[in-house]
């Protein structure tokens, strides 16, 4: 065999390995990621948030739901759901399945593009690119509002551009809650809940779906000192090493998934990369999950596996 045509077959059995692998196996293969995060006051106990974002659920994934509702047993403190639940019309009572034995704990939420809009048949290649997730032309709305009115008779904070104040861990420690509705739509009214963290918060956790600069940036300039986000899949197609090639939207590529820092204006030119060592002492932390579903018609991961976090957030260092 010539060895062009050798080379050819070879690299095209690779992409097919490849291809097959994201598909049916990293797909599937849930993880839980642990980290710690030093926002608390000295001497507070620990307190556990688990980070639920971008399930992007169809009915039949009775995999998925299963591992979502043993998540339950790690009892955590708090859930956060950041947003991205839906995959098919009629997957409401899948994904208020999914979150039953988690609704019965302290928890809030955001929504996501896909919570309003069915997905459209796009080219998967498209995910590549920026314009992914516009425009919601031939889409379908979705039954949000019975997910909203589930997880809300639940107790669970709708922070859809809303403020609230509410207790966390063994120490009823008082946490300011402040979300935006999904920004990759231009639904966030953050002016509405603006102003600085309340003098009675021992912490001020932001929630967002798209990590977008300006949310992190007014919520930053604000006071927080956590923001939570979900939206970029880390990439959801990752490059060994090197990492995600696209966040789908305005945060750069080294933060797309996973704990990092943020600071009014971090996104500017000059500023410190993330992870370089250099961020001011006193910027906030960045969490962004890379979710636990895909897109159906992208439905594959690859060097990304999807996952759901357990953030333990702890005194910071005196
Ligand atoms: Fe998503």
């Amino acid at each position: 065999m010539h060895p062009i045509t050798r080379a050819v077959g070879g690299l095209t059995l690779a992409g097919v390995a490849g291809v097959t692998y994201g598909v049916i196996i990293e797909r599937n293969w849930f993880a839980l990621r642990s980290l710690s995060v030093p926002v608390l006051p000295a001497g507070a106990r620990p307190i556990r948030v688990l980070q639920v974002s971008d399930l992007h659920l169809v009915p039949r994934q009775e995999r998925k739901i299963a591992w979502v509702r043993r998540l339950a047993d790690l009892d955590p403190d708090f859930v956060v759901n950041s947003g991205d639940n839906f995959a098919h019309l009629e997957a409401a009572p899948a994904i208020l399945r999914a979150f039953e034995p988690l609704l019965e704990r302290p928890g809030a939420f955001v929504m996501g593009s896909n919570d309003y809009w069915a997905p459209g048949l796009k080219n998967p290649a498209a995910y590549l690119t920026r314009d992914y997730a516009k425009a919601p032309k031939d889409r379908l709305p979705l039954p949000v509002a019975d997910l909203v009115s589930g997880f809300v008779a639940a107790g669970w904070s709708d922070l859809n551009n809303a403020r609230t104040m509410v207790e966390w861990g063994p120490d009823r420690l008082p946490v300011e809650l402040v979300g935006v509705d999904d920004p990759h739509i231009q639904r966030d009214r953050y002016a509405e809940v603006a102003g600085p963290s309340s003098s009675d918060a021992a912490l001020t956790v932001g929630l967002t779906h798209a990590p977008y600069q300006r949310v992190l940036d007014a919520m930053t300039a604000d006071g927080a000192e956590l923001v939570i986000a979900g939206h970029t899949h880390g990439g959801q197609l990752a490059v060994p090493v090197f990492g995600a090639l696209v966040t789908n939207c305005d945060l750069d590529r080294r933060r797309a998934k996973g704990l990092s820092r943020w600071w009014p204006g971090a996104g500017g030119p000059g500023q410190p990369t993330a992870g370089s060592g250099d961020e001011p002492d006193d910027a906030a932390y960045l969490h962004v999950s890379a979710g636990l579903g895909t897109s159906p018609f992208a439905p594959m991961r690859f060097a990304c596996r999807p996952e759901a976090t357990l953030l333990t957030l702890i005194p910071r260092p005196s």
